[in-house]
């Protein structure tokens, strides 16, 4: 049930004693149930016995457990509402990837890409090429920070589209965004046990951090993003933020908040992680430039992904260390290996060197903004005044939001799903159990006009 980690720079009994607390704040653990004996566990975890006798000491003295003479220890009974928010895990209605075979005549998920558009024959060919040209390179390791060719690419394209200030050395590749914030989380908990996310936000981030046992503090987003009130207010060391497409609301955070955004990570040696998911896709104007421009110098960290216009299941992404935060990183992963395989970086790179990339970001947008723009229409004319979309203009997905009565978020998805319609639950991007009844999030990517169309028709008769 516990895992201890030798390599890890907390130490054993503290990493144990973070484990059960947090089992015992979710519930996993239940009111007056035994733990195992500091005996028994110590030979399950192959740890001292030291090490389970103090976290159990510090649990005890911290009344998450209480001894029972010569039966052991045993679980005490919390009030629910006295966990700390971010260690109570909400269950989840239904995961991103719950029900990810069903299939749905209507599907509104967000993270689904149009059928049509992985472009598989250039990808057969760029494979072919790159199989011939490295076939020594495939009987060895390769680079652990992601092949260099990738990382000179993508450092042209960030600094070009993205606005991003940084040097190939400073680019990390990786299989997707759980890996970007687990290199960072790594590198970060020794210094920090606090980090700010967006609420409603994406629930990855928070699951991350959590498992590295990290507190999680909500922060209210509002028109201009995250609360800065609310964030100075606080005790993060951390902000994780999505400033140029926030996720689910779809605002932009106006310049004057991310100067601000800077100066409260500045003061103090705190840091935000930027998190640029989907900027490529931007439907009226030209693209947001990113946070990480506006001080290459600074303490932020850049995510990034090619989940969003290639293809989710490639599962690549890439991550942008500042300087300052090199050392550590070579530190802490030093004995680590790659994770994205070489051929699949080999194909991204000519992918880009060729110009195929930049060409295939305009085509997506078109494809995407059609997309977009039916499903407004459709909104308009099967709604009306009953809902208002919100956060339209760019990404994969609008917020609807409800007028009225409606029968509540678990209600509708319900009724939709009888009528073979997907909703992804708005409520999961809420830290905690806020109620979510009056709003809808509709993804539109994997689906073609014409279901757009006849999908919010139907949608609209179940609300
Ligand atoms: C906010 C946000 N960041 C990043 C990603 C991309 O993650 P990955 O690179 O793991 O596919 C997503 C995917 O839905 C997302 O919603």
């Amino acid at each position: 049930m516990f895992v201890l980690n030798n390599n890890d720079s907390v130490t054993l009994y503290k990493q144990l004693y973070n484990q059960i607390r947090e089992h015992v704040l979710s519930g996993k653990l239940p009111a007056d149930s035994r733990l195992p004996s500091v005996r028994d566990l110590a030979v399950e975890l192959s740890t001292s016995r030291n090490t389970v006798e103090g976290a159990y000491q510090e649990l005890y003295a911290e009344g998450y457990i209480y001894s029972r003479p010569r039966s052991g220890y045993f679980v005490s009974a919390l009030a629910q509402d006295s966990a700390p928010l971010s260690l109570v895990r909400k269950p989840r209605k239904s995961s991103i990837n719950a029900k990810i075979l069903a299939s749905y005549r209507y599907d509104f998920h967000p993270a689904r890409l149009d059928q049509t558009s992985f472009p598989a024959a250039l990808w057969r060919k760029l494979f072919i090429e790159s199989l011939r040209e490295s076939p020594g390179q495939l009987v060895q390791y390769c680079d652990p920070m992601g092949e260099p060719a990738l990382r000179r690419a993508l450092q042209l394209y960030l600094e070009r589209s993205r606005g991003v200030v940084c040097d190939p050395e400073q680019i990390i590749i990786c299989a997707g965004l759980q890996q970007s914030l687990d290199i960072v989380a790594h590198m970060l908990k020794e210094n920090h046990s606090v980090v700010a996310v967006e609420n409603p936000g994406y629930h990855l981030p928070r699951s991350v951090f959590r498992n590295h046992s990290f507190e999680i503090a909500p922060i209210p987003v509002g028109s201009g993003g995250l609360d800065l009130d609310a964030l100075k207010a606080g005790n993060s060391t951390i902000a994780y933020v999505t400033p140029s497409h926030q996720l689910p609301m779809g605002c932009v955070m106006p310049v004057a908040n991310r100067l601000a955004l800077i100066e409260w990570a500045e003061a103090g040696g705190k840091l935000i992680i930027e998190d640029d998911y989907d900027s490529e896709l931007r439907y009226h104007g030209k693209p947001i430039p990113s946070l990480q421009g506006l001080r290459p110098s600074g303490n932020i960290i850049y995510l990034g992904t090619f989940s969003k216009i290639l293809s989710p299941a490639l599962r690549v992404s890439y991550l942008v260390l500042p300087h300052s935060l090199l050392a550590a990183y070579r530190l802490v992963f030093q004995d680590y290996f790659a994770t994205v395989s070489l051929l699949e970086q080999r194909i991204l790179a000519k992918f880009m060197e060729q110009g195929h990339w930049n060409r295939h970001i305009r085509r997506m947008r078109t494809v995407y903004k059609k997309k977009h723009d039916t499903l407004l229409r459709a909104v308009e004319r099967h709604f009306g005044a009953r809902a208002a979309v919100v956060g339209q203009g760019a990404g994969l997905h609008v917020v609807l939001q409800l007028s009225g009565e409606t029968f509540g978020e678990t209600e509708i998805i319900d009724r939709a799903s009888r009528k073979g319609i997907r909703l992804f639950p708005f409520s999961d991007f809420y830290v905690t159990g806020e109620s979510a009844s009056t709003k809808l999030l509709l993804g539109f990517g994997g689906m073609t006009a014409g279901e757009i169309e006849e999908g919010v028709a139907l949608l609209s008769s179940v609300c």
